[in-house]
């Protein structure tokens, strides 16, 4: 696929090729995140960076991956101290940075806040997590982790632990797990079991989800355990926040029902839902995912920028 100048809203916009396409590119980018090759694919080029909601992981590796690649950073602290707090759409906030940059990527609380922006920008939107929406460089940096883990996707078993329901994360991945042929469970508090169009979505693609809510029962055969979240943020009430806060928790006992390749993943941040004794085990993939998500932007960002 040609993607330059292509905006990147949905995993469902790429093919599996497309796919297969940024992840071999992120691999050959390797050395480059680390710091060990110089590459200058970006110089001159300027990536803004919008983020409307907290981000660690996401914006920092996004401007990593620009520094990496010779590129410089446009970006804003926090919304309140830009004109958005006087009352500035986002329409026209994406219509003055698009004059300032090559490229922008965005996070925002409303769903559909980065197809709307793509609409008003003449330079591509890359979407970094739109409300419980999608964040498909999440889910590319999740792929190229189970890939370079287990050397394939094809019939890795995947087991979604956590709230699939507002957690945008799970909602890109069971996509983009399906398309490539893995078997997914999906593990979830009943109020938080994965929206329907999604599981419709999987169905399509010809894979048949199975639904739990005991996560010793489904993490028997799996390959990846893949943990999230309750995105307390999103729960329009608190009380029924406070109702399945706590409900799982990996810890050692819990792996003891898994096998000894487990692997366990999550997009973080984790507030309690992973043991910190699982930290120093083989089973932690966490960490290397993070790190993952420089090299998977520095390839997106350069197909992008037609670098
Ligand atoms: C996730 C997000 O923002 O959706 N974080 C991330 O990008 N790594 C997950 C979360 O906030 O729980």
């Amino acid at each position: 696929m040609d993607f330059v100048g292509r905006d990147l809203i949905s995993i469902v916009d790429l093919s599996q090729e497309a796919i297969f396409q940024v992840l071999e590119a992120a691999r050959e980018m390797i050395p480059v995140a680390r710091g060990e090759a110089p590459d200058e694919r970006l110089r001159g080029r300027v990536v803004a960076t919008l983020f409307f909601e907290p981000s660690t992981r996401t914006r920092l590796s996004f401007e990593a991956a620009t520094h990496r690649l010779g590129g410089h950073v446009l970006t804003f602290g926090a919304p309140e101290v830009t004109s958005v707090a006087k009352g500035e759409t986002l329409a026209d906030t994406v219509r003055m940075v698009e004059a300032y940059s090559d490229l922008i990527v965005l996070r925002h609380p409303q769903e559909g806040a980065a197809r709307l922006a793509a609409e008003f920008a003449g330079v591509p939107v890359i979407n970094a997590g739109d409300g419980a929406g999608q964040h498909p460089t999440q889910t590319l940096l999740d792929l190229f982790t189970i890939w370079d883990e287990k050397g394939k996707v094809e019939d890795i078993h995947v087991v979604l632990l956590g709230d699939l329901k507002y957690g945008r994360t799970v909602h890109s991945l069971s996509y983009a797990l399906a398309l490539l042929g893995a078997d997914l469970t999906f593990v979830a508090p009943p109020t938080l079991q994965m929206p329907k169009e999604i599981v419709d979505r999987v169905r399509e693609l010809g894979k048949e989800p199975r639904q739990l809510e005991d996560p010793r029962e489904a993490i028997q055969e799996a390959d990846i355990l893949y943990v999230t979240r309750i995105q307390k943020e999103r729960f329009p009430d608190p009380a029924e926040y406070q109702k399945v806060a706590g409900s799982y928790r990996v810890d050692l006992t819990l792996l003891r029902d898994g096998g000894k390749d487990l692997a366990v993943m999550h997009p973080l941040p984790r507030v309690g839902e992973i043991a910190a004794e699982v930290d120093r085990t083989p089973h932690a993939l966490y960490f290397r995912q993070a790190f993952n998500g420089v090299p998977v932007r520095m390839a997106l960002l350069g197909l992008t920028l037609g670098a």
